[in-house]
């Protein structure tokens, strides 16, 4: 498979450090097997998340030199609404530091206790703000995208007959739809704009506002681009403008598509959402002219928002993406087809089979990554997704027990990808000795974060010593 080359060059290098696999055998093992609590500097190629680890431009970084930092009415802040309301066109645009601020912030203004949200798959912080108001998280993703396995050029679009049926039986109880484009939790795949349409009708006809998840905004145009018919001869940027005329607003991390490694927002329509919101903004995030951000911030945010849509980059990104999943594919990896924006999913289930579920095959291939290869991902399954049925007690599993490489923006070269694959490769082929996992701590809500494991009884590790 050929691409395109990196789209710039290198200016300023940041060196990485190779420790010996001694060293990173103690560190996870004093990490409690949890990627999270391992020194980022003992990593060599770190794919925890592509979220608030993309490089900045000269621009940008030439941007954080012409910070205002006036407590009200930064010029930044003007620049960033104009550059938000140039893609996004919503009117109000409410700054916040990070994306989950601003699920945070319209959550607790917009929902009551028994409230339901569909989405089509709600990213773990999403769920966790929506649960935060005893309200119901429904994930509503077409069936093909709940099977690794199925080639669908769409594979994050929300079914909407499973929505007229919530939107029917849950009448006066649904306060807003949300769609996440890409769809992180699915594999990072795009919902065409044709679905998004399907969306819009049924909500239009409910009366329910369509609120967007817009952290990979650009990346899931550029798939619209590529795959949806009448799109080929627009720019990514038109493309992004009309979709976002389909919903009443959105909430951004632009630690992703804002190639910012701090920030986000929320862009609505509604005046009386806005100003609710916005008195809550100020009671924990700050004023509405920076929200939780600096001046400079604001401004590196513009100029993140203006080059992401840039289409040479996004073709070397997303086929640098593509790149390593072809070669994890062609060596008989299981992964997630057809590969999404910004990750490869391995999946776990299909290359562990001899662990089942409940033992947490896909945290047993994170901790080996790290302790052979010194490689970071992270696991989008039973671990993260795991949790007791409130009404019935019973243990509930998700349907896809994942492992997210996610490739930071702008950062790593292709020889990086390539030691990646190699590594992952390498597991594959001595899966057999990879055994399961137990929890020995775990907090009550997104445990992944915090959670200790131990290996269970005849844990092999062995082979690869000298890695
Ligand atoms: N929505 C989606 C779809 C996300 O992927 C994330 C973050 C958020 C909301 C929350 O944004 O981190 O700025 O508060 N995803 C990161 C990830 C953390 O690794 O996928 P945030």
């Amino acid at each position: 498979m050929r691409f395109p080359a990196e789209p710039f060059r290198i200016k300023v290098v940041e060196p990485l450090r190779r420790v010996e696999r001694s060293e990173r055998e103690r560190l996870i093992r004093e990490a409690g097997l949890n990627i999270f609590a391992v020194p980022a500097d003992s990593i060599y190629v770190d794919l925890l998340t592509d979220s608030g680890t993309s490089a900045m431009s000269d621009r940008q970084w030439a941007a954080l030199m012409m910070g205002d930092e006036s407590y009200a009415g930064s010029r930044n802040f003007y620049h960033f609404e104009a550059a938000v309301r140039a893609i996004f066109g919503y009117r109000h645009v409410i700054p916040t530091h990070q994306g989950r601020v601003a699920e945070n912030l319209l959550f607790s203004t917009i929902l009551k206790p028994g409230d339901v949200v569909p989405n089509n798959i709600h990213f773990d912080t999403t769920r966790a703000n929506v649960e935060h108001q005893k309200a119901e998280a429904v994930d509503l993703v077409i069936d093909e995208g709940l099977d690794p396995r199925a080639d669908h050029p769409f594979k994050g679009n929300l079914d909407p007959a499973k929505l007229e049926r919530v939107l029917r039986d849950q009448a006066g109880k649904v306060p807003l739809v949300m769609l996440t484009i890409t769809n992180n939790s699915g594999g990072g795949q795009p919902v065409s704009m044709a679905n998004v349409r399907a969306v819009r009708e049924v909500c239009q006809r409910h009366r329910v506002p369509l609120i967007f998840d817009a952290c990979r905004f650009a990346e899931n145009c550029w798939f619209i681009q590529q795959r949806e018919p009448g799109y080929a001869n627009k720019r990514v940027g038109d493309i992004a403008r009309e979709l976002f005329t389909l919903g009443d607003g959105c909430t951004m991390s632009a630690k992703k598509d804002g190639l910012v490694n701090i920030g986000g927002f929320l862009a609505l329509n509604d005046a009386d959402w806005t100003e609710r919101i916005t008195n809550l903004l100020i009671l924990i995030e700050g004023f509405p002219t920076y929200g939780g951000l600096a001046g400079r911030d604001l401004e590196a945010m513009a100029r993140g928002l203006e080059e992401v849509l840039d289409e040479d980059y996004l073709t070397f990104r997303i086929n640098q993406v593509a790149h390593l999943g072809a070669r994890l594919d062609e060596a008989g990896v299981p992964i997630v087809k057809p590969v999404g924006g910004h990750a490869v999913y391995i999946d776990a289930k299909r290359m562990l089979p001899h662990i089942p579920q409940s033992q947490y095959p896909g945290q047993a291939l994170v901790v080996a990554l790290y302790r052979e290869f010194g490689v970071r991902a992270v696991e989008v399954g039973g671990l993260m997704f795991g949790h007791i049925d409130p009404t019935t007690g019973q243990m509930v599993w998700p349907a896809l027990e994942l492992v997210r490489l996610a490739v930071p923006r702008r950062v790593y070269t292709t020889e990086h990808m390539r030691y990646v694959a190699d590594s992952v490769i390498q597991l594959h082929r001595e899966r057999d000795r990879l055994r399961g996992l137990r929890i020995v701590h775990e907090a009550p809500v997104l445990r992944h974060f915090t959670a200790r494991l131990e290996e269970l009884e005849g844990a092999a590790v062995a082979g690869a010593a000298t890695r």
